[in-house]
């Protein structure tokens, strides 16, 4: 075995412990993602499943994980796509079963046509089954088949699983927290996107499409040797910034505008997600300053709390204290404070979550809130910070505040003792912002 594959197998081994715990052992089936025709012959490019990545490593599409936690002990088996000199000669490598069972470590692994045939016989006489419900019609219709092949065959003396477990949950809660080998992918993906906003900055300039600033974005994403973007990039001037999805990046950016982009690539699976909003001719106006250092202090404010034992509820309640009493101050609010916190009158130009969990998916998969408490942080979860004031143009809005939208997103890692910020070395003050933003 690959030594970078012990990793993988150790995730496989914590999930068979925790079936055992929950249902006494059982047989965990894990599908990857298909390939997606985009059109005719052409496919989107090929991304695999994120919970089937997580247990195998294994790249290829067409590939099953199963998991058995049986008395006689544990046995990890994978089926894939069979070696094949046509397909290869046109597609590229396939790893086939004998090679992908010793390279990702696997007990046994098997052609994927043989998959329906076997899965039966792996799900006989097993107290559970664990496998992700309602994933696809397709895969749920594999499982129902199979289990009533496993009813069809009662009289010879064999039962179907009595339970049926969405082994997400179980899985959602080992990828909440990031081992290692996780971390390191994640800290190369955060420096990338670091690096790829900070070009992004220098080079944009009044007279530029806001497609021309994306280029840059995939210049060093794809230099740094990032596969993919983690979702689509957000290059929003002027007006723009204040569509919380924007995803059309073809406007025209004038002189004295802002930009926001919120973009982050995907190294070998995992995802970064910043946001950094710059003048476009590299000098803030001061109605643009008031409210990007109002985010700004909300962002730090955030920052200040995340930390092990905390919620995660507590820093978007920082976020939001901070950003009402700022939008006061600017007066686009009335006061006072507790009044705009109990009414919502903020909402208006902040209307969303200050964060979320990051890592194979930019939403990462976890809960947030358990019977109606908020998740308390630990050392190992990676979430990110992203205050945001989006102040839309009207007529009850002074003309220097309009169109005007900021927001400021670090991916952070949270340790014993506090946090690491993962995306630091991405310019962020006024300061520093104006000087590479006006750097051309
Ligand atoms: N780019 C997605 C997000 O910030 O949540
Ligand atoms: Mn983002
Ligand atoms: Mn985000």
């Amino acid at each position: 075995m690959n030594h970078a594959h012990h990793v993988y197998r150790d995730r496989r081994a914590a999930i068979l412990s925790a079936m055992r715990e929950h249902a006494g052992g059982g047989l965990a089936v894990v599908p990857t993602a298909p390939e997606v025709i985009r059109n005719r012959d052409s496919h989107y490019p090929y991304r695999s499943d994120s919970y089937f990545h997580y247990l195998t490593g294994f790249p290829e599409p067409e590939a099953v994980v199963a998991l058995v936690a049986s008395p006689d002990g544990d046995r990890h088996l994978l089926f894939c796509r069979e070696r094949n000199e046509e397909r290869e000669i046109w597609d590229g490598f396939r790893y086939g079963p004998d090679a992908a069972k010793e390279i990702f470590g696997f007990d046994e692994a098997h052609p994927i046509a043989e998959l329906d045939a076997k899965l039966a016989d792996l799900c006989a006489d097993r107290p559970a089954l664990f496998t992700p419900v309602g994933l696809s019609e397709p895969w749920d219709r594999k499982v129902s088949a199979t289990l009533n092949e496993v009813r069809a065959r009662v009289r010879t003396g064999v039962a179907a699983p009595e339970q049926i477990v969405d082994i997400r949950s179980l899985l959602d809660p080992m990828r909440l927290v990031k081992d290692a080998h996780e971390l390191a992918l994640m800290r190369r993906a955060a420096a990338i996107s670091s690096a790829a906003h900070k070009r992004a900055m220098a080079q944009a300039r009044p007279g530029w499409h806001e497609y021309q600033v994306e280029a840059e974005l995939m210049h060093e994403f794809l230099r740094g040797g990032a596969q993919a973007v983690a979702y689509g990039s957000i290059v929003a001037s002027g007006p723009n910034a204040c569509v919380l999805h924007y995803r059309d990046n073809n406007r025209l950016m004038g002189d004295g505008e802002l930009l926001l982009i919120d973009a982050g690539c995907e190294y070998q699976g995992y995802a970064s997600d910043i946001t950094r909003t710059f003048p476009v001719n590299g000098k803030f106006t001061a109605a643009q300053k008031a409210v990007y250092e109002l985010v700004l202090e909300a962002q730090q404010a955030c920052l200040g709390a995340v930390r092990p034992g905390a919620s995660f509820h507590d820093y978007h309640k920082v976020a939001e204290r901070v950003l009402a009493q700022g939008l006061i101050d600017l007066k686009l609010i009335a006061g006072p404070l507790d009044a705009a916190l109990e009414s919502g009158s903020y909402k208006r130009f902040y209307m969303h979550r200050a964060g979320h969990w990051l890592g194979l998916d930019v939403h990462d998969a976890g809960l947030y809130q358990v019977k109606g408490e908020s998740v308390t942080l630990k050392p190992g979860m990676v979430l990110t910070v992203e205050p945001g004031c989006y102040i839309r143009g009207a007529d009850d809005i002074p003309p220097e505040f309009r169109d005007i939208g900021v927001r400021i997103e670090d991916d952070v890692l949270v340790t014993a003792d506090g946090i690491e910020n993962l995306t630091a070395a991405t310019p962020k003050s006024v300061a520093e912002v104006e000087q590479v933003a006006g750097s051309r």
